[in-house]
C-alpha cells in the first residue's frame, strides 16, 4: 500500500474559547483535543505525522513532544490551504496525505479506514446536516459527481441549500496535493488560501473525487467554544456508556459515569452513579464500584467490592477484596485476595498479602504486610524522617493494636501482637506481645483545678 502521511491542522486561534491556552490543548475525556487526533493518527501507522501549529507559541509542540510528530509553524495563518503548504517540505511525493483537524477529536478508525479504501484520487469526508450553516458545501453535477466545494461566505442562494458539507478531512495523493496547493489563489470572500479549492482542480484534471461519510455525525464535530466542548464531552461519555451497557455492564445511570481513558470490564460488573475512570482501568468479573469513586490506572480482580467515595490510583487490587467507603489507595499499592481496607485508610507503595485487614483510620506507606494481619484503627507507619523513606515489614498473622506507630525501618515478627497505643521503634519478635506504653495508674484523691472565685 502507498505510504501514508498525516497532517494535523492546529494553528487556529480558538478565539471563542476565551482562553489563554491554545484551543487544541483543551481536554475532552481527560485528554487534549489534539492528542485524541494524534492517537488516532498513530493508530494508522503513518510514515510521517506533521502538526501545523500557530497560536500559543511553543505550547502545542511542547505538550505533544513525546508523540514523534514533526511540528511546523504557520505564521501568519492565511487559511487551511496555506496551513497544509507548511507541511509540504516534510512529505514525500510517493505517499498519500491525510489532513485531519486538531479540533475534531473523535473521528473513528473505521471512518479513516473507509477513506483509505475509497480509491485513488482525492477522498473527501462529507456529512449531511439538517443545518449546514457555516460549512463548506459539496457541489455535485447532474450525475451526482463532485464538482467543487464552496465556502458558506462564497456560496450563492442555490448552493446554500445544499445539506452535504465538507468536514475538512481529506485524503490526497501527495504529489498532486503539492501541485494543487502551489496554484491556490486567495481571491475569495475571506481572502484566504482555501484547501477546499483543490477539489475543483482535481475535477478539472480528471482526477477522481470520492466521498466517504462517517457512521455518526459526532465523529466530525469540531470544537470552537466551551459549549461545544461540553456537548461533545457528554456525547462521547454517552457513547462509551452505551458500549458498556451493550457488553452487559450494569450502570446505575449511563448519564452519570465519566470514562477518561479506557475501561475494560468483565461479566456482571456493576457501577453506581458518579464514578470517574481515568487512564487504563480493568474491572474483573462481578466487581462492584460504589458511588462517586475515582479509579485511575488500576486493575481490580474479580468479586471485589469497592464501596462509595473510594480513590484508587496506579494500584492493583486482588480478588474478593472489600475496599472503602472512603478508602484511598495511592500509587504502588498491591493488594492480594480477600484484603479489607476500610474507611479513612490510606495505603501507598505497599504490598498487602491475602486476608489482611486495615479497617479504620490508618496510614500504611512503604510497607510489606503478610497474610491474615489485622491492623488496628489508627495505626500509622512512620515511613519518613523528613529526608528519607523507610520500609515497614509486618509478618503473617501479626496483630497490630489500635493507635500504634510503627517507626520505619522496622519489622514486626510473624504472629506478633502489638499492644494498643504503642510506638514501636525496634524489631519485634515472632509470636510475642510487644508494647511500649507507660503503665496505667490511678492517683486517688486527685482534684481537678478550679477557677478561683473573685
Ligand atoms: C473549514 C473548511 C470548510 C469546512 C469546515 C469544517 C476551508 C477553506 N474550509 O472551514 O469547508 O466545512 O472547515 O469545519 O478549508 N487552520 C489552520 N490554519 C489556518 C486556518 C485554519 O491551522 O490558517 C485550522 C484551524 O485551526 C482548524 C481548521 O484548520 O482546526 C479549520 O479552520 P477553520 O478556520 O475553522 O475553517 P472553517 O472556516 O471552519
Ligand atoms: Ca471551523
Amino acid at each position: 500500500m502507498t505510504p501514508l502521511n498525516i497532517v494535523i491542522l492546529a494553528a487556529g486561534k480558538g478565539t471563542r474559547m476565551y482562553s489563554d491556552k491554545p484551543k487544541v490543548l483543551h481536554s475532552l475525556a481527560g485528554k487534549p483535543l489534539v492528542q485524541h487526533v494524534l492517537d488516532r493518527a498513530r493508530a494508522l501507522q503513518p510514515h510521517q505525522i506533521c502538526v501545523i501549529y500557530g497560536h500559543g507559541g511553543d505550547a502545542v509542540p511542547s505538550a505533544m513532544q513525546q508523540y514523534g510528530a514533526i511540528f511546523a509553524l504557520q505564521e501568519p495563518q492565511l487559511g487551511t490551504g496555506h496551513a497544509v503548504q507548511q507541511a509540504l517540505p516534510h512529505l514525500s511525493d510517493e505517499s498519500r496525505t491525510l489532513v485531519l483537524y486538531g479540533d475534531v477529536p473523535l473521528t473513528q478508525p473505521d471512518t479513516l479506514q473507509h477513506m483509505q479504501q475509497a480509491g485513488d484520487g482525492l477522498v473527501l469526508l462529507t456529512v449531511n446536516l439538517d443545518n449546514p450553516s457555516g460549512y463548506g458545501r459539496i457541489v455535485r453535477n447532474g450525475q451526482g459527481r463532485v464538482e467543487c466545494i464552496v465556502e458558506q461566505k462564497d456560496a450563492n442562494a442555490e448552493q446554500l441549500k445544499i445539506k452535504e458539507v465538507n468536514t475538512g478531512i481529506v485524503l490526497a495523493p501527495t504529489a498532486k496535493l503539492r501541485e494543487w496547493l502551489g496554484k491556490l489563489q486567495n481571491n475569495n470572500a475571506q481572502g484566504e488560501y482555501y484547501l477546499t479549492d483543490i477539489v475543483a482542480m482535481a475535477v478539472q484534471q480528471g482526477v477522481s473525487v470520492h466521498t466517504v461519510q462517517p457512521a455518526q455525525v459526532w465523529e466530525v464535530e469540531g470544537i470552537n467554544s466551551k459549549s461545544q466542548l461540553a456537548t461533545l464531552e457528554r456525547t462521547w461519555q454517552q457513547v462509551q456508556a452505551i458500549q458498556l451497557l451493550n457488553q452487559g455492564v450494569t450502570l446505575a445511570d449511563p448519564a452519570r459515569i465519566d470514562i477518561r481513558g479506557k475501561l475494560v470490564c468483565g461479566r456482571d460488573v456493576e457501577i453506581d452513579v458518579g464514578c470517574i475512570f481515568e487512564g487504563e482501568v480493568t474491572l474483573g468479573e462481578r466487581v462492584r464500584v460504589g458511588a462517586y469513586s475515582i479509579l485511575r490506572n488500576a486493575s481490580i480482580a474479580s468479586g471485589t467490592e469497592i464501596a462509595p467515595y473510594t480513590h484508587i490510583d496506579s494500584s492493583e487490587v486482588g480478588a474478593n477484596c472489600h475496599i472503602g467507603p472512603y478508602a484511598r489507595l495511592r500509587p504502588g499499592t498491591r493488594l492480594a485476595e480477600d484484603v479489607h481496607v476500610g474507611n479513612f485508610v490510606e495505603i501507598k507503595n505497599s504490598d498487602i498479602a491475602a486476608k489482611s485487614k486495615a479497617n479504620h483510620l490508618s496510614y500504611i506507606g512503604d510497607s510489606t504486610v503478610g497474610s491474615r494481619v489485622n491492623i488496628g484503627a489508627g495505626t500509622i507507619t512512620c515511613n519518613y524522617d523528613g529526608a528519607n523513606k523507610f520500609r515497614t515489614i509486618i509478618g503473617d498473622d501479626a496483630f497490630i493494636g489500635s493507635d500504634t506507630q510503627l517507626v520505619a525501618p522496622v519489622t514486626i515478627g510473624k504472629g506478633a501482637t502489638i499492644g494498643a497505643g504503642s510506638t514501636i521503634t525496634k524489631d519485634t519478635p515472632d509470636g510475642e506481645l510487644t508494647l511500649s506504653r507507660s503503665k496505667q495508674m490511678t492517683i486517688s484523691g486527685w482534684k481537678r483545678p478550679v477557677k478561683e472565685k473573685k
